[in-house]
């Protein structure tokens, strides 16, 4: 079981990695022993950082050396690292982030290009750590880094597999959030945590540590898309993981702005789904389906509207049927495949194989729907089969058609 694995490592700290008669540590003893034979002069090897700080950064330049800081200066004492994830952004965040790793080698940059999304930065960051503990830390100084120290100390008295930074705890604030941003913050807390029955206060913190074999393990597991990570570890490990909340005051963001928009909470909800259903409605898809409801009510306007100037039914449904089709593709191009969006000339053709794609889709929609109640004549039974085949059409047909993967 999990817990007794991870047991076992907190057993392990403070002592060597590897069993005693492991091979493979047999093996690197001789070769360093040889490469020490070979190197005279004896070099001073640093020593490896107990703890990892992955900070996830998209525009955040003029919050970086602040942050490094603050950083640095509440981990004295302790071997740490500091790992920036930046996805390539326009402010040259990552330049600044690598110049501050000029003057210390503790700071690293790893820039991704072409790769949006905060989970995804936060996993990468995490999964090229090499230390024992792991943390992620947002980059805008609104999370508290004096925290850090004690939730390291949790960890290595083995106390806790995960420790939260948590706002909602006895202790800690969300000053920092407006009170839109509060309340949706709260009824997002008040779902995950039903969902994922986890007393945990604060699943949606974005501040957190763990054992990194805690990571490790979980990661295959794990969506890289959305905002969510801890959400994320929390319900795939839920039940084996003991965790411990720390409560802090989320800060005001001083410099840039929040990059959480109505998209965060869409890829939100659809991350419940996705939980919910073990991935059988998978984020992607459940993005489609909102874009497709939305469709139907293009398609429904746009033919009243055609009525009311006079055409006759069939030319105002034909319209109104490649009006939608046509905000279904934009939509989905901005939303459901924004990381493999088209653009240029491009979409000329991407537009075009969509509406062969939908009208497939259509086609199946009214042949499984007419066959459905020829057999059983239920008529709202067989035309939402009919639109259920039609959109898994749709979307399979669209997924490997229109927006493949290049
Ligand atoms: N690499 C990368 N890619 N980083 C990103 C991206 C992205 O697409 N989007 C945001 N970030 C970085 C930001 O630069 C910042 O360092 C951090 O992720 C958090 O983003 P904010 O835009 O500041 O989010 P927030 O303040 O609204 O919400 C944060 O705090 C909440 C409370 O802990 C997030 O961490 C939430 O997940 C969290 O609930
Ligand atoms: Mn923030």
């Amino acid at each position: 079981m999990l817990t007794n694995k991870y047991n076992a490592g907190v057993a392990r700290i403070g002592s060597n990695w590897a069993p005693a008669n492991d091979p493979a540590k047999a093996a690197i003893a001789d070769q360093s022993k040889s490469a020490a034979a070979g190197h005279e002069a004896a070099r001073a090897v640093p020593s490896p950082a107990l703890l990892t700080v992955v900070v996830p950064t998209f525009n955040e330049s003029a919050n970086v050396p602040a942050l490094v800081e603050k950083t640095a200066h509440a981990l004295e004492g302790i071997e740490w690292e500091l790992v920036f994830v930046d996805d390539d952004s326009p402010d040259h965040t990552a330049a600044v982030a690598k110049q501050l790793g000029q003057h210390d080698p503790r700071v690293r940059c790893i820039r991704r290009i072409g790769r949006r999304g905060l989970s995804g930065a936060c996993l990468e960051g995490a999964l090229s750590s090499q230390a024992r503990f792991v943390a992620v830390m947002d980059a805008d100084l609104q999370h508290d880094e004096t925290l850090l120290p004690r939730m390291l100390k949790v960890l290595v008295n083995g106390e806790a597999d995960l420790v939260v930074g948590s706002r909602y705890t006895e202790g800690g604030g969300s000053e920092g959030f407006s009170s839109v941003r509060r309340s949706i913050s709260r009824i997002a807390t008040a779902c995950s945590r039903r969902l994922t029955g986890t007393s945990v206060k604060d699943p949606m913190s974005g501040f957190f540590m763990t054992r990194r074999d805690v990571l490790d393990e979980l990661a295959p597991k794990l969506s890289s898309e959305g905002f969510k990570i801890l959400f994320d570890i929390l319900y795939t490990g839920r039940g084996r993981l003991r965790v411990v909340e720390l409560p802090y005051g989320f800060r005001p963001r001083v410099s840039g702005d929040s990059k959480f928009d109505l998209r965060n909470s869409v890829d939100f909800v659809g991350l419940l789904v996705a939980k919910a259903t073990s991935n059988a409605v998978p984020l992607r898809f459940f993005s489609f389906l909102l874009v497709g409801l939305s469709g139907v009510v293009v398609q429904l306007a746009c033919l009243w509207q055609g009525l009311v100037l006079g055409l006759s039914f069939a030319v105002a449904q034909a319209v109104a049927t490649v009006l939608a089709m046509t905000s279904n593709f934009f939509l989905n191009n901005m939303l459901t495949y924004r990381d493999q969006r088209v653009s240029g000339l491009r979409m000329i053709g991407a537009l075009l194989s969509f509406y062969a794609v939908c009208s497939l889709g259509a086609l199946s929609n009214v042949g499984v729907s007419t066959w459905l109640y020829s057999n059983r004549p239920v008529w709202w039974l067989a035309g939402l089969a009919g639109s259920v085949v039609g959109a898994v059409w749709n979307y399979a047909g669209s997924s490997t058609l229109v927006w493949r993967r290049r």
